[in-house]
């Protein structure tokens, strides 16, 4: 098979079309044609060597959003048969720590996500895979697992009801529009943020209720001020936007994070947490019934991926170069197929 492997990691690190053995379905395991599979920014910090992937993984297979259609099905499968359209939850999880047993399970002691999608066939874990309805189409399906099961799994984190305020700085990748998108399902109202006029543009059509244009702290901490103080904020930048998004939450409001895009340090002032009663609260990824549930919401047309630019798999290097020059908006997906 072809696969667009990592051969060289870095800040110029490559990815290259290459030939591949085949895989074989291990017991409990099927192989899936991968149709498409979307690129997260944890593919960019994995491809810079920055997490993960060492020189002696090279060549490396990344890629955890596979949809596809099933083509070899392993021993001890039974609820999925050769050719049916299935999308694949990368979560890796034991099913034996306190976590698993106890739930959710993407709180596990040895927590994994899946890599492996960059390429016409993927070996996968037939628990981890949801049947996608004919009336789904598959690259929509790809978009959904990282990045909408992840922003799905902090709304429920947060408890956000509707009618909430939700501040959700840097709104435009694959995180941020599936939030902004969720919010808008669930009848919350949505603070967006961009550098970019165009991109915010973009989320105004897609339901977000007050769009702020910058990225500078100050003048997101005046522009969500002048707006009301929101109950929930969603971060996934980290670094100094940690500071302001608890800052501007109204008293007893929730932060929910999930990533570092700009940095894995902040400096906060902890009298929001005991004097306002404010909490943090860290979150990664979802469960299976996350995943399952954004699967009916597509199937129900109430939820419609924001997919930016589709690639073929020689090409899946620019998918990453979009993400990370932050030209693109919403999900980048690769067609393994093409
Ligand atoms: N824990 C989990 O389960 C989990 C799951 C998914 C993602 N994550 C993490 O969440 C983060 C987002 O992932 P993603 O795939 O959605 O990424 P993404 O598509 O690259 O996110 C792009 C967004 O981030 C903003 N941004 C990028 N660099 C920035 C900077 N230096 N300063 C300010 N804003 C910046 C962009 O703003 P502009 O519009 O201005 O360009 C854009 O709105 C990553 O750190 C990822 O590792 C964690
Ligand atoms: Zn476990």
């Amino acid at each position: 098979m072809r696969a667009a492997a990592y051969t060289s990691l870095g800040e110029s690190g490559t990815i290259e079309a290459i030939d591949l053995e085949d895989p074989d379905p291990e017991p409990g395991s099927v192989v899936v044609r991968v149709e498409a599979c979307s690129v997260n920014h944890r593919d960019l910090w994995n491809l810079e060597g920055a997490q993960g992937v060492g020189e002696s993984d090279l060549p490396y297979v990344g890629g955890s959003d596979v949809a596809g259609v099933v083509e070899a099905v392993g021993d001890g499968v039974n609820d999925i048969s050769t050719g049916d359209r299935v999308v694949l939850n990368p979560v890796k999880s034991c099913g034996k720590c306190r976590f698993c047993r106890d739930g959710p399970e993407n709180q596990c002691e040895n927590f994994g996500i899946y890599d492996g999608g960059f390429g016409e066939l993927a070996a996968v874990d037939s628990t981890r895979l949801e049947h996608v309805p004919n009336s789904v189409d598959l690259v929509d399906a790809a978009a959904i697992p990282i990045a909408y099961m992840t922003a799905y799994h902090m709304i429920r984190r947060a408890n956000v009801e509707p009618g909430d305020l939700v501040f959700v700085p840097g709104a435009t990748g694959g995180v941020g529009v599936a939030a902004i998108q969720l919010l808008d399902v669930i009848g919350a109202r949505s603070i967006a943020t961009s550098t970019s006029a165009e991109k915010l543009d973009r989320l105004t059509a897609l339901g977000t209720d007050h769009t702020i244009q910058s990225a500078d702290v100050e003048e997101l901490r005046e522009g969500v001020e002048a707006i009301g103080a929101p109950d929930v904020t969603l971060n996934h930048l980290g670094g100094k936007y940690t500071a302001v998004g608890l800052e501007v939450l109204d008293r007893a409001g929730k932060m929910v994070i999930c990533g570092r895009t700009v940095s894995r340090r902040s400096d906060i002032d902890i009298r929001d947490l005991y004097w306002d009663h404010k909490r943090v609260i860290g979150s990664t990824m979802g469960t299976q019934a996350d995943l399952a549930r954004l699967v009916e919401l597509l199937a129900d047309g109430q939820l419609e991926p924001e997919v930016g630019e589709t690639y073929a798999l020689e090409d899946t290097i620019e998918a990453f170069e979009a993400i990370g020059d932050r030209s693109a908006f919403g999900k980048q997906i690769v067609e393994p197929q093409e």
